[in-house]
This record gives structure tokens, C-alpha cells and sequence, in this order.
């Protein structure tokens, strides 16, 4: 299965043995704090994938048309303005998690092609205190990312700035790349982001197709991904219909409910023949 970049969604080498492997999948969204994670003796990730709340406080809608009724600033200010994306958006424990990371990934391995990474998206702002961090966890390595839309959800005052159709992440590794399932293609580090029509669960809700490409890239079929601040479950989605297991936690109870929904739907729909092990605590 190839999408519109030639990025395979499958993984390089999709050998019989590793679609079978693929079917033994697993996936479980928790809600929890993935502080507690030893409660749930998760198996090591070959790729951790993470959006972590961006502390922007009380202007997350500054220069979305949504501050305003319709879009508009005639009618007044909507009930978003003045607010943060979702109230669980303040005092994310960055050091925590970066422990969390290093010891959930799976070991450095002797071998090159192998190694695991992890990738976190994050605001412009975010990158360099993130890289620094990291350093200090044992993440040496790191590549930017970036992703452009073609379109901009900044457009209040468009006519006046430049306005943002970007989004970022940071790649991090240890020592050795990062497995690299390019099928011997140049990869850029500028990507597009496909647009998806699906009915969002999270106002940062990352498309599914995108976080399958980064899948495909840097797992195997049958290796396991971890979201640990996963929102609506779109990592987990991804890793189902890639035929990876999948593990993420969430704090949100909202969140929480609706995520394990749409991975009941995507289990009826089944793709891959795999355990739904979906917790709710
Ligand atoms: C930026 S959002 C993730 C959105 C997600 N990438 C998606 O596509 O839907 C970050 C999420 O992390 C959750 N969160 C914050 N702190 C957490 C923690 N300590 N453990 C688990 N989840 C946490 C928030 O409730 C929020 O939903």
C-alpha cells in the first residue's frame, strides 16, 4: 500500500512473516496519567509518538476565526475566546516525561538500522528547551520536522502578517539512526500534511494518514508505538491500521471516552485480526 508520496504505509520490508506477526497486534488507551505506566506492564516501543500540550494558556484561538460567533468579529466573541485548547493543557511535567520516553523505548541494539526514536510534536516556541532536555535523557540525536498545510488556521488579520500553515515536530534518538524503512528514497524533512475529513475528538487532532507514514518509516509490522498523551487516539488508530501494536494514555475523561469509541469502530471494521485490549479505568 503506497500513499500520494510514495511512502510506503506498510513498512519497507513486508515479508509474510512480519503481516503475521502484525496480526498478534494489541492496542489499549488508558485513562490515566502515563506517569503511572508501570501499573500496566507496557512492552517496549519501537517508536514513542507524542503531541504534548503546548502551555499556550488562554489565547489558543488568538488568530483562529473561531475566537469570534461564525468567524466573524461583527458578531462578537465566541464562547473559545479567551480560552485554552482544553483545561488539561497547563503544567505538563516535560522532565517526567522524558523519563518516561527513555525507559519505555526499547534498548539501544548493537546492530545499525535497528535503533528506536521517539517524536514530539510541539510548538515553534517548544523545539530548542526540548532538545536541550533530551540531551540529558540520553536523546543525543535529533532531527526537525515539519509539516505544511495548504491551508492556515491563522487567518484573523491575514491581510496584515504572515500568516502559520505549519506544524512541528523534533525526531529523537540515542546514539544510532533511527530504522529507516524509506525503500531507499529520499525523505524530507518538510512534509505535507494531508487534510482529512473525519469529525475531529480533539482540537489538535493529528490526521491518521500522516502519523501512519511516520509509522511505516520507522517500524516494523508487529513492533509496538506508544502515544503517551495520546487526545483523541489518532496514534493508536494509525498503529492499528498499520499493523502495529498500539498503546496511549490519556488523562481526559472526554477524551478518553471518545477515543476508545472510535477504536471500537475501527476493531468492528478490523483490519488486522488483532486483541482488542481497549482499558477504561
Ligand atoms: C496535544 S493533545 C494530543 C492530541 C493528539 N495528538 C490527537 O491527535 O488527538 C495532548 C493531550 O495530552 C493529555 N495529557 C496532558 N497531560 C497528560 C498526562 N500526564 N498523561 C496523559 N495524558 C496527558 C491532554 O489531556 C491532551 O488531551
Amino acid at each position: 500500500m503506497e500513499n500520494t508520496d510514495g511512502i510506503s504505509l506498510v513498512g519497507g520490508d513486508a515479508s509474510a512473516r512480519k503481516m503475521k506477526k502484525s496480526r498478534r497486534c494489541k492496542h489499549a488507551i488508558y485513562n490515566d496519567h502515563f506517569q503511572n505506566f508501570k501499573r500496566y506492564a507496557l512492552p517496549k516501543a519501537q517508536l514513542v509518538i507524542a503531541d504534548i500540550p503546548y502551555n499556550i494558556g488562554k489565547n489558543a484561538y488568538g488568530s483562529n476565526p473561531s475566537w469570534y460567533v461564525g468567524g466573524d468579529n461583527k458578531n462578537g466573541q465566541s464562547e473559545l475566546a479567551g480560552k485554552n485548547f482544553f483545561d488539561t493543557d497547563v503544567n505538563f511535567n516535560i522532565n517526567e516525561f522524558m523519563h518516561f520516553c527513555s525507559n519505555l523505548l526499547v534498548k539501544e541494539p548493537k546492530e545499525t538500522g535497528k535503533a528506536p526514536c521517539m517524536i514530539v510534536f510541539c510548538s515553534h516556541m517548544q523545539q530548542f528547551g526540548l532538545i536541550d532536555l533530551a540531551k540529558k535523557h540520553g536523546f543525543k540525536g535529533s532531527i526537525p520536522l515539519v509539516f505544511y498545510k495548504n491551508f492556515s488556521p491563522q487567518v484573523l488579520k491575514a491581510n496584515m502578517r504572515i500568516v502559520g500553515n505549519c506544524e512541528y515536530a523534533v525526531l529523537f534518538y540515542r546514539d544510532k539512526l533511527p530504522k529507516f524503512n524509506n525503500n531507499g528514497k529520499m525523505v524530507f524533512n518538510a512534509m505535507p500534511w494531508p487534510r482529512e475529513q473525519v469529525s475531529k475528538i480533539h482540537p489538535t487532532q493529528k490526521p491518521v494518514m500522516l502519523l501512519q507514514q511516520l509509522i511505516a518509516l520507522f517500524t516494523d509490522p508487529g513492533e509496538v508505538v506508544v502515544d503517551p498523551c495520546c487526545g483523541s487516539g489518532s496514534t493508536i488508530i494509525a498503529a492499528k491500521r498499520s499493523g502495529r501494536s498500539g498503546y496511549g494514555f490519556e488523562i481526559k475523561k472526554s477524551f478518553h471516552r471518545d477515543a476508545i469509541k472510535w477504536l471500537h469502530q475501527e476493531g468492528s471494521q478490523g483490519s488486522f485480526l488483532d486483541v482488542l485490549d481497549s482499558a477504561i479505568a
